[in-house]
C-alpha cells in the first residue's frame, strides 16, 4: 500500500474503555442515532471499537456511493451476519450470498422482481390492499384505532409471498398471524446477534433467545410448506420447469438442474428472505409514511385527492393509474429519506483498499451512515422537514447530486431488488387508505410521537391509526370485494 495513504489509526473517533471499546456507548437500537451523531462530531470517516472489532465509519455520500458499487468483489456484507444465521440453523439466501452463489441467486431474483412481472402481480397486490382496506372498515365506521404497524407487516408479508412463492395466505385476515410474529423475532434475533459485542447466547440461554430458536424451527417448517406446494405445482404442470411462474418456481427448477450449484438449502433460504427482506422494510416505511401524512395535512390532502382522482376502484387499478401517482410516489419518497428503513449499510472490505485517501487491509468493516448527506441543508432546503414537492420535477431532491446522496435502496448491483414492488406496494396500501377513508391520527402508544426503533430495519414504536369512513361524494363506499 503507497505510504502516501492515510492509516485508519489516524482517523478521528469516539474515546472508548480498554477490551469494550465503545460498545457501551452503543445500543442494538440505537446505534444508528449514535453513528449519525457522531458523523456530525467526528466528520465524514471516523472509527470506532465495536468490542474486539474496530469499524470505520462512513458518512460522505461520494465515497458511500464508490464502496457499495464496488461489489461484489471490492466489498461483501459482514461475514458476522452471516455467521449469525448459519449458526442459528443455516438459512443462506441473496441477502447474505456472496461471489458466485450471490451472482446465480442474484440473475432469478433480478427476473422475479422485474418491473414488468411486478405490473402483471398488480390485480392480486390490489386484492391484498382490497382486504386490508376492508379489515379496515369495522373499526373505522366503530371509531376504534387499527393495530397499523401489525396490519402493514401482514400486508408486506402477503404481497411478497403472493408474488415470491405464488401463495394466497391472507394473514391480514384468516388470523395465521403466527408467521409474521416468528418473522419479526427472527428479524430481531439475527440483528441483535450481529451486533452484540459477544456471543453472550452461548452461555447465558435468555428467554429472549430461547424464543428466537423456536421461532427459526417453526419459519423453517412455513418454509417447507411453501416449498412443498411449489413442487406439487411443478409435479402438476411440467411446463412450469421451463417457464417458471414465480420465484420459488424458478429456484426450485435451477435447484434441480444437475451440477447447478443451487440446492434445496438455498431454494428454503431465498424463501426466508423474501419474506424477510420484504415484510419489515416495506411495513416500517408505510408506517412512517401514514405517520408523517397524518402530521402534515395539506401534503394529505395532496394526496387523497390524488389518489380518488387518479383510482376511482382499487380492485380494478391498472398500471396507468399506479404509475399517474407522482405526488403519493413523492410522499413514500420523502418519507424514507427523513425516516429510512436501512439507515445504514454494513459493509466488509474483500481486498486492500482505499478510502477518501484512507487505506483499508482487507476485512475492515465499513459502516455507511446513509441519513447524513440526505439530510444535510446544503443539499435540501429545510432538510429536516416533510416536503414531498422536492421529488416532483424541478425539484431540488432530483438533482444528481441529491440523487447521490438520498439511498433508501442502496446503491450498485446490490440495491434493493425489490424496490419496484416496494414503491407499487406502497402506492396500493395507500390508495386502500386515502380511497376510502379519512385519516384522523397516527400516534404510538398514549398518542406520544413515535421513537426511532432499530431492529433488522428502523422502524418506529408500534402505531395507531384511526380513520373515518370517507364522507360521501362521488366514489365513496366503492371496494369490491376480494
Ligand atoms: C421500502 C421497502 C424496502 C426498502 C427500503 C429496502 C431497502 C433495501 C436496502 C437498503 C438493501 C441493501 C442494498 C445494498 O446493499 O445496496 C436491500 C437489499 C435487498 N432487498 Fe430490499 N428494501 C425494501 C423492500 C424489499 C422487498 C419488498 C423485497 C423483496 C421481497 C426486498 C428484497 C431485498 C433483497 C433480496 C436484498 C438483498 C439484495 C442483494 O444482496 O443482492 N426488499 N433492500
Amino acid at each position: 500500500m503507497p505510504s502516501s495513504h492515510r492509516t485508519i489509526a489516524t482517523l478521528p473517533g469516539p474515546r472508548g474503555l480498554p477490551l469494550l471499546g465503545s460498545a457501551l456507548q452503543l445500543h442494538p437500537r440505537t446505534i444508528h442515532r449514535t453513528m449519525e451523531a457522531w458523523s456530525h462530531r467526528y466528520g465524514p470517516m471516523f472509527r470506532v471499537r465495536l468490542g474486539s472489532r474496530e469499524a470505520v465509519v462512513l458518512a460522505d455520500a461520494e465515497a458511500i456511493g464508490a464502496v457499495l458499487r464496488d461489489r461484489p468483489d471490492g466489498f461483501s456484507r459482514p461475514v458476522v451476519t452471516a455467521d449469525v444465521t448459519r449458526e442459528l440453523g443455516g438459512l443462506p439466501g441473496l441477502t447474505l450470498a456472496e461471489g458466485d452463489d450471490w451472482r446465480r441467486q442474484r440473475r432469478m431474483a433480478m427476473q422475479a422482481f422485474a418491473p414488468g412481472f411486478v405490473k402483471a402481480y398488480l390485480p392480486r397486490l390490489a386484492q391484498v390492499g382490497v382486504r386490508l382496506a376492508a379489515r379496515w372498515q369495522g373499526a373505522a365506521a366503530a371509531g376504534q384505532p387499527v393495530a397499523l404497524s401489525a396490519d402493514l407487516k401482514r400486508y408486506a408479508v402477503d404481497v411478497v409471498a403472493g408474488l415470491a412463492f405464488g401463495a394466497d395466505i391472507d394473514t391480514v385476515n384468516a388470523g395465521t398471524h403466527d408467521l409474521q410474529d416468528h418473522i419479526d423475532t427472527v428479524l430481531a434475533g439475527v440483528a441483535r446477534r450481529s451486533l452484540a459485542p459477544l456471543p453472550y447466547w452461548r452461555w447465558l440461554p435468555l428467554p429472549a433467545e430461547r424464543r428466537l430458536v423456536a421461532s427459526v424451527a417453526a419459519l423453517q417448517a412455513a418454509i417447507d410448506g411453501f416449498v412443498a406446494s411449489g413442487r406439487a405445482a411443478m409435479a402438476a404442470d411440467p411446463a412450469l420447469r421451463s417457464h417458471p411462474a414465480n420465484l420459488l418456481q424458478a429456484l426450485i427448477a435451477a435447484a434441480d438442474e444437475p451440477g447447478s450449484g443451487l440446492g434445496d438449502a438455498e431454494v428454503a433460504g431465498n424463501v426466508a428472505t423474501m419474506l424477510m427482506a420484504g415484510e419489515d422494510t416495506t411495513a416500517s416505511a408505510l408506517s412512517w409514511l401514514a405517520w408523517l401524512l397524518a402530521h402534515h395535512p395539506d401534503a394529505l390532502r395532496r394526496a387523497r385527492d390524488e389518489v380518488r382522482a387518479t383510482v376511482p376502484d382499487l380492485a380494478l387499478i391498472t398500471p396507468a393509474q399506479a404509475d399517474a401517482l407522482d405526488y403519493v410516489e413523492a410522499c413514500a419518497l420523502e418519507a424514507m429519506r427523513l425516516k429510512p428503513p436501512a439507515p445504514f449499510i454494513p459493509l466488509q472490505a474483500l481486498r486492500p483498499t482505499v478510502v477518501r485517501g484512507v487505506a483499508l487491509p482487507a476485512g475492515t468493516l465499513l459502516w455507511c451512515v446513509l441519513r447524513h448527506a440526505s439530510v444535510d441543508e446544503a443539499l435540501l432546503a429545510n432538510a429536516a422537514q416533510f416536503r414531498p414537492e422536492r421529488w416532483l420535477p424541478g425539484g431540488d431532491a432530483t438533482t444528481p447530486a441529491a440523487r447521490q446522496a438520498v439511498l433508501p435502496f442502496g446503491a450498485g448491483a446490490r440495491t434493493c431488488p425489490g424496490r419496484y414492488l416496494a414503491l407499487l406496494e406502497m402506492k396500493v396500501a395507500l390508495v386502500a387508505l386515502l380511497g376510502q377513508f379519512e385519516l384522523d391520527s397516527v400516534t404510538a402508544a398514549g398518542g406520544a410521537d413515535p421513537a426511532e426503533v432499530l431492529g433488522f430495519v428502523m422502524a418506529p414504536t408500534p402505531l395507531r391509526m384511526t380513520l373515518r369512513p370517507r364522507a360521501a361524494g362521488p366514489g365513496a363506499g366503492r371496494l369490491n370485494a376480494a
